[in-house]
């Protein structure tokens, strides 16, 4: 498979990643590597990684309890201090091997620690592979906000094994799916045209459209400013609906993917009432969806804890919430600003 190039960094699949990731370590120098793990990364992952890793060089591991829990500032001091008691410095670099929490995280890590060392991202979930490790952004969680603290800062390089995705569960290959459908909703129908025979796919091919299809967006604006606002599609109500599940003691966890799916069924919901966006095509993304997840209950008791959420969206100025909503498939509108009683609406529509 060939590389896909973005603006100061490359994308290497397979062997040819690992090829390429000791090529950099040998034009670099770097003064010490470093790998970050957890405990599931580095039972399943990290002897694919070393079986393939060749260096002459000796490589420190750091390992975090894994979990969307962990991705907090605490974890961060945590890391720190093991570079430093590690002997790193300003030519060190950090490979990060894992899913979305760990590539996040660690390029964070990196971009503070010294004012910024190297990072290389290895991402071992589909989710991570998709939407995580590419486009420079990193970054914790505080409190149940998600990714309120971080900085934008490109990885030296993206290394993509889907050998590492036989590690992981279904529940989480169909949450990486969830972005592989938002891509597809707003950029490349076809791709969603492929999800629909979600039993027949052929995973190879939808990571590599999926990453092309992301760094075309983030080469036109890393910062978020204009086109890549459409890559939170689903995601501003979907990540309130995450962050009300996470801090429920009494609800099921739900992952990211399960939570963006019912954010893009009500966002579609919310572009049909305002945009004119068609009822059937809606109705069509509500029955995609449900056939790959199941459906979870949004109890209207609940709605006001989430729109309290909804209140701390990153993308919220002076207050608003801003959403971004589709006229059609591949053409949206960006900074929709939505009444709360058709937001509720929404969710009863996904409930229906
Ligand atoms: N995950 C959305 C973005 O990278 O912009």
């Amino acid at each position: 498979m060939k590389s896909i190039q973005a603006t100061t960094y490359s994308i290497d699949f397979q062997d040819k990643g690992y090829e390429q990731l000791s090529n950099l370590i040998e034009r670099k120098k770097y003064s010490t590597l470093f790998i970050l793990v957890d405990e599931n990364t580095f039972e399943h992952c990290y002897p694919k990684f070393i079986q393939n890793f060749k260096t002459t060089k000796s490589l420190e591991m750091i390992k975090i309890t894994s979990g969307e829990i962990n991705k907090n500032l605490e974890t961060c001091i945590r890391v720190w201090n093991a570079i430093t008691e590690l002997g790193g410095d300003r030519k060190s670099l950090l490979i990060t091997l894992g899913g979305g929490v760990i590539t996040d995280l660690g390029g964070f890590v990196a971009s503070c620690f010294k004012r910024g060392i190297d990072f290389v991202n290895i991402p071992t979930t589909l989710l991570s592979m998709v939407d995580a490790s590419v486009g420079g952004k990193t970054g914790v969680d505080l409190g149940v906000l998600k990714n309120q603290i971080g900085v934008f800062s490109n990885p030296e390089m993206v290394l993509i094994d889907t050998e590492y995705l036989t590690t992981v569960s279904e529940r989480e290959i169909k949450s990486g799916m969830a972005e592989i459908i938002k891509y597809g909703l707003t950029y490349d129908i076809k791709l969603f045209n492929k999800i629909k025979q979600y039993k027949s796919l052929n995973i190879s091919d939808l990571i590599f459209r999926s990453i092309e299809i992301k760094n075309n967006v983030v080469q036109q604006d890393p910062k978020e400013q204009n086109i890549r606002k459409i890559l939170n599609f689903g995601h501003t109500l979907g990540h309130a609906i995450e962050s009300f599940f996470l801090e429920s003691e009494n609800k099921k966890n739900l992952t990211h993917g399960e939570a963006i799916a019912i954010g893009m069924v009500c966002e579609s919901y919310l572009s049909s009432k305002l945009l004119g966006f068609s009822f059937e095509k809606v109705t069509e993304i509500k029955n995609v969806i449900l056939t790959i997840y199941d459906k979870t209950t949004l109890l209207k008791d609940d709605f006001h804890k989430i729109m309290e959420l909804l209140k701390h969206d990153k993308k919220n100025i002076n207050g608003q919430v801003n959403f971004v909503l589709l006229n059609d498939y591949e053409d949206y509108q960006l900074n929709c600003k939505v009444p709360v009683n058709l937001i509720e609406s929404s969710m009863e529509f996904y409930n229906s």
